[in-house]
C-alpha cells in the first residue's frame, strides 16, 4: 500500500485587513517553499489583538476571517490568532513552521519577534510583494481619484497565480482574444455562467455572493468572473486597477475561470454563455441568456470605504489624545 505523505503544516499569521492580492501571494508563496503536501493554516488577529498593537483596523474581524477563508490556497484558518506566536502555539496546532514575508518584524525594543522560532529552525521566509499594503490601500482612499497605482509585474503575478492552481484555471484578457465574438471565450472554457462585475474593494460580501452563485448552478457548471475594464466604470473610475481586480477574483476558491478587461455593457449571450448571474439594467443590448437571481448581500463599495478609512484615521486621532484622567493628573 502506497504510504500516504504527512502534509508540512504551516502557520502564516497575519491582520489580513484590507484583503488584497500580496496577502493572497504571501499564502501562495509560502505554500511553494516547501515539495510535498503543505497544509496552510492562515492565523487571523483579533481586532482587540490588532487594536491594542498598532491601531484599529479597517475591516472587522468577522469579514477578515471569511475573506482569508476564501483563499484558494488556504485549508484552515485560526481565528483570533495571537500577534506574536510562540513555540508553545506552536506546538499546540501542531505545526512545522511559521513563514512569513522577508520584512522585518519587531517589538516595542526593536527585538525580532521571531527570534525564538528561527533558533529552533521552525521559522521560514518568501519575498513579501511590492506595491500594496494595508498603508498603501489606505492612501490610494485618501487621495482617489487621483492616485492610480501601476505595476508592470501584476501580469506576470496573474499568470503565477494561474500556475499554481491546479487543472485547467482559464484567465484571459478579453483585450488579447482576437475576433472576440468570433471565439466566445466560454467555449475555450466549456463554461455555461457568466458573473460580470467591477469586484473593486474586494471584500466579505463579494466572497459570500461568489458562494451563492455557486451554489445556485449545477455542481458541473463551471462559474466564469468576468471583470469590467477600467474604463467602463460608471461613476468614476476603480480604487484598484483591472488586473488588481483580476488578481482578487482568481485567488478566490469560488471562481472557475476569469474573463477580464471586458467592456460593461457586453451581453453575456454575444459572449456566448447560456446563463447570466442577475443581468443589470445598464445593459441595453438585448441578451438572450437566461438570468440566474442571486442576492447580493451589502458589498463593500469605494464610498463605505472611504468612510471606514476616514473612521479609522479619527480613531487613531482620538487614541493619540491625552485621556480626560491623564490630563486632570498633569
Ligand atoms: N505580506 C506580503 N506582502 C505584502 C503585505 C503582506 O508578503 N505587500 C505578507 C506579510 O509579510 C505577512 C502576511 O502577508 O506574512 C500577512 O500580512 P499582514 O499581517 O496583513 O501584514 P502587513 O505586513 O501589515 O501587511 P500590510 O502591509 O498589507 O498591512
Amino acid at each position: 500500500m502506497a504510504e500516504v505523505l504527512k502534509p508540512t503544516v504551516l502557520w502564516l499569521d497575519g491582520c489580513f485587513d484590507g484583503f488584497h492580492y500580496a496577502h493572497a501571494n504571501a499564502i501562495r508563496q509560502a505554500r511553494k517553499l516547501f515539495v510535498g503536501p503543505v497544509r496552510m493554516l492562515a492565523c487571523v488577529h483579533s481586532d482587540e489583538e490588532i487594536l491594542k498593537n498598532k491601531g484599529p483596523s479597517l475591516f472587522d474581524e468577522q469579514e477578515r476571517y471569511a475573506v482569508v477563508a476564501s483563499c484558494r490556497w488556504v485549508d484552515e484558518v485560526v481565528e483570533g490568532a495571537p500577534y506574536i506566536t510562540d513555540l508553545d502555539t506552536l506546538d499546540k496546532y501542531n505545526v512545522d513552521f511559521l513563514v512569513h514575508g522577508d520584512d522585518a518584524v519587531v517589538d516595542a525594543m526593536g527585538r525580532d519577534i521571531y527570534a525564538p522560532l528561527k533558533a529552533q529552525g521552525r521559522y521560514r521566509e518568501f519575498r513579501r510583494t511590492e506595491g500594496v499594503s494595508t498603508t498603501s490601500l489606505v492612501q490610494r482612499v485618501l487621495e482617489y481619484p487621483r492616485l492610480r497605482q501601476e505595476c508592470g509585474y501584476l501580469d506576470r503575478l496573474l499568470e503565477e497565480f494561474v500556475e499554481s492552481i491546479p487543472g485547467p484555471f482559464p484567465v484571459v484578457d478579453f483585450g488579447s482574444l482576437s475576433g472576440a465574438m468570433a471565439s466566445p471565450f466560454c467555449s475555450l472554457v466549456g463554461a455555461k455562467v457568466y458573473v460580470p462585475g467591477s469586484w473593486d474593494c474586494f471584500s466579505a460580501g463579494h466572497v459570500e455572493f461568489l458562494r451563492r452563485v455557486k451554489e445556485a448552478v449545477t455542481s458541473d457548471s463551471k462559474v466564469v468572473v468576468g471583470v469590467w475594464s477600467d474604463e467602463e466604470m460608471t461613476g468614476g473610475p476603480p480604487l484598484l486597477t483591472v488586473v488588481e481586480r483580476a488578481l482578487a477574483v482568481v485567488q478566490c476558491k469560488y471562481t472557475d475561470a476569469v474573463l477580464w478587461n471586458v467592456p460593461k455593457c457586453t451581453p453575456a449571450s454575444r459572449l456566448g454563455f447560456e446563463m447570466v448571474v442577475n443581468r443589470d439594467a445598464y445593459q441595453h443590448e438585448p441578451d438572450s441568456a437566461q438570468v440566474i437571481e442571486v442576492l447580493m448581500p451589502p458589498l463593500q463599495t469605494l464610498s463605505k470605504l472611504q468612510d471606514r478609512v476616514h473612521g479609522r484615521i479619527d480613531a487613531f486621532k482620538e487614541r493619540q489624545r491625552p485621556s480626560h484622567i491623564d490630563q486632570e493628573n498633569v
